[in-house]
């Protein structure tokens, strides 16, 4: 028999890659779920797994993130269809590989919307009830793109800053209401981002380049569960966010110069 009363953790972008991955960590912890993509499909696929295999309610929303309003209706729909959300998850996200002049208005503006704007309204409204409950957790994805302006991904990174940072801020205002702040920074992680005939996926995870989704997730879920402020999952990504932000600009210039990444086109994550 499933059990309305357990807790219920929201993931956004939870029907691929590592939010499908934190699904199952959580769901193995015996968390309900509420899913939120965009892929109705994939999300009653998602469903049907996670509650055969752990016997827990998993609850799904369709919904575009990159829409102004979707935080306010994901919060709707969590009223009756996740009762207590005491995890929140913001981890939906897209990587769009252009130079600033060349993206699309909409484009730009979708990924402004789907990696700050909804993120942080979801902070708001979410947040004000666990203030008011005096409990709960918030796990933001931001990537180890963050630690350094890049050209070619001059949105998606930034982004991700801001996300950081925000998270770092908010941790300190919910502290006082004994709700935690946890900003997961992965570094390259095996999901739909990459092309197995262009990378060598075996190789780039033998060598720490790469982690599994798997991986990245449940060192997520230990982190968040132990209250950490920030998770790098991997050695190797942890040693590249300290010393990043000390390579000089012109480094960064020439490498972009030397650089195929914005021949290779567009490549959306999800
Ligand atoms: N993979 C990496 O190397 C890496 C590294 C650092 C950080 N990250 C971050 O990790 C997070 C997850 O990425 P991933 O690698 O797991 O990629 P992914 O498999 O493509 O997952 C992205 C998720 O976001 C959802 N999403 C995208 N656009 C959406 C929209 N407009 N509305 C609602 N949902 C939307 C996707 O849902 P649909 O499938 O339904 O579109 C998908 O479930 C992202 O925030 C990404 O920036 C990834």
């Amino acid at each position: 028999m499933k059990d309305v009363l357990k807790p219920f953790v929201l993931i956004t972008g939870g029907s691929s890659g590592i939010g499908l991955a934190l699904a199952h960590a959580f769901a193995a912890r015996n968390y309900n779920l509420l899913l939120v993509s965009n892929q109705a499909n994939a999300l009653e696929e998602c469903k049907s797994i996670l509650e055969s295999k752990n016997g827990i309610i998993c609850n799904t929303f369709n919904i575009d993130m990159t829409a102004k309003d979707s935080a306010l209706r994901i919060f709707e729909f969590a009223q009756t269809h996740a009762p207590d959300i005491e995890i929140l998850v913001n981890n939906a996200g897209m990587l769009v590989f252009s130079e600033v002049v060349e993206t699309p208005l909409v484009k730009l503006e979708a990924i402004l919307q789907l990696h700050i704007q909804t993120p942080t309204a979801m902070c708001k409204l979410f947040g004000e009830k666990m203030k008011a409950n005096r409990k709960g957790h918030i796990l933001n994805v931001s990537s180890i793109s963050a630690v350094m302006p890049y050209p070619g991904i001059s949105l998606y990174g930034p982004s991700k800053t801001y996300m950081r940072y925000f998270s770092r801020a908010l941790r300190s205002e919910m502290k006082l209401y004994n709700v935690n702040v946890t900003c997961l920074i992965p570094g390259a992680t095996e999901t739909g981002l990459y092309d197995p005939n262009r990378v060598n996926l075996t190789l780039a995870k033998q060598l720490g380049v790469m982690q599994t989704a798997d991986v990245v997730a449940n060192n997520a879920v230990d982190a968040l569960l132990k209250n950490k402020a920030e998770c790098i999952p991997g050695w190797l990504n942890k040693l590249t966010v300290i010393s990043l932000p000390w390579i000089p600009s012109f480094v960064i210039e020439m490498i972009n110069r030397h650089s195929t990444i914005l021949q290779k086109g567009n490549k959306a994550l999800g």
